[in-house]
């Protein structure tokens, strides 16, 4: 099983989207995915919350269980799940170390802006400090390509020996429409810009070897559970027919 955290020390740069699209990606490729919101303003937790009750159960979306995240990452490891996608907190905070403690690997999301950039050393120095395989995801990117942000950004990034993923997640009005109707923009528009690019990010991630969750083992799979049996859109049915992933320590 993999646990990434994703990162950032700026608010606002992508993190939490990040968390989202890329759990979707993982589904899509038949992956058990569960994402632990640790950041106290908890808005993938709130997204969980929105698809639950419109019947879309897929991913599990927890918030920190009071026995600790080794615990709880464990009870997920025994479950079969493949793939723990740790959302943090902006802040250098002991979640953020806790999260990394446990991690595998790490994401660091940041725009192509200079106040983003400056920030971004300090997260891959806390990464590296840890020896977690690390990459940099560009976010919020200017859709036109003949914008030399995203190359300069790049640049800089490489200057810091970031592995920087090839491909920049481009500034969209999908993802706030997609995360208010408790969606991804790969979900909501099929197919859209935002569906190619976050696909693209998903292969560098495996190809890189940040999230490389190759080693699916079909004979983890758990007995159903009739209560994740809900009627689900069509992304989310692929992954209907797997192991529900028990609740319990959802907050
Ligand atoms: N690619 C994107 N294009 C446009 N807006 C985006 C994009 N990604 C995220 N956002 C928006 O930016 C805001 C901050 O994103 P969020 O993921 O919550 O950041 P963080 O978790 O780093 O604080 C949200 O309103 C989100 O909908
Ligand atoms: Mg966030």
């Amino acid at each position: 099983m993999l646990v990434v955290s994703v990162l950032a020390r700026k608010g606002g740069t992508g993190k939490s989207t990040a968390v989202r699209c890329l759990a979707v990606e993982a589904l899509k490729a038949g992956r058990r995915v569960v994402i632990i919101d640790t950041d106290p303003q908890p808005t993938c937790y709130r997204w969980g919350q929105r698809r639950a009750t419109t019947g879309i159960p897929v991913p599990l979306v927890v918030v920190p269980a009071p026995g600790g995240l080794a615990a709880q990452i464990e009870s997920y490891r025994a479950q079969g799940v493949d793939l723990i996608l740790v959302d943090t907190p902006p802040t250098a905070t002991p979640a953020v170390n806790a999260a990394l403690d446990h991690s595998t690997g790490a994401l660091v999301v940041t725009r192509p802006n200079p106040e983003d950039l400056e920030s971004v050393q300090e997260s891959l120095r806390v990464a590296s400090a840890q020896k977690r395989r690390t990459g940099v995801i560009l976010w919020q990117s200017p859709p036109d390509k003949r914008v030399k942000a995203v190359a300069l950004a790049r640049e800089a990034l490489e200057a810091m020996g970031a592995d920087v993923c090839p491909t920049a997640i481009s500034a969209s009005i999908s993802y706030p429409y997609a995360y208010a109707e408790g969606l991804t923009p790969q979900e909501r528009e099929p197919e859209g810009r935002a569906r190619a690019e976050l696909a693209e990010v998903w292969g560098w991630l495996q190809r890189s070897g940040v999230v490389a969750v190759g080693s699916y083992d079909m004979k983890t799979i758990l007995p159903s559970d009739p209560t994740n049996n809900a009627p689900v859109d069509s992304k989310a049915k692929r992954s209907r027919g797997k192991a529900a992933i028990k609740t319990e320590v959802t907050a």
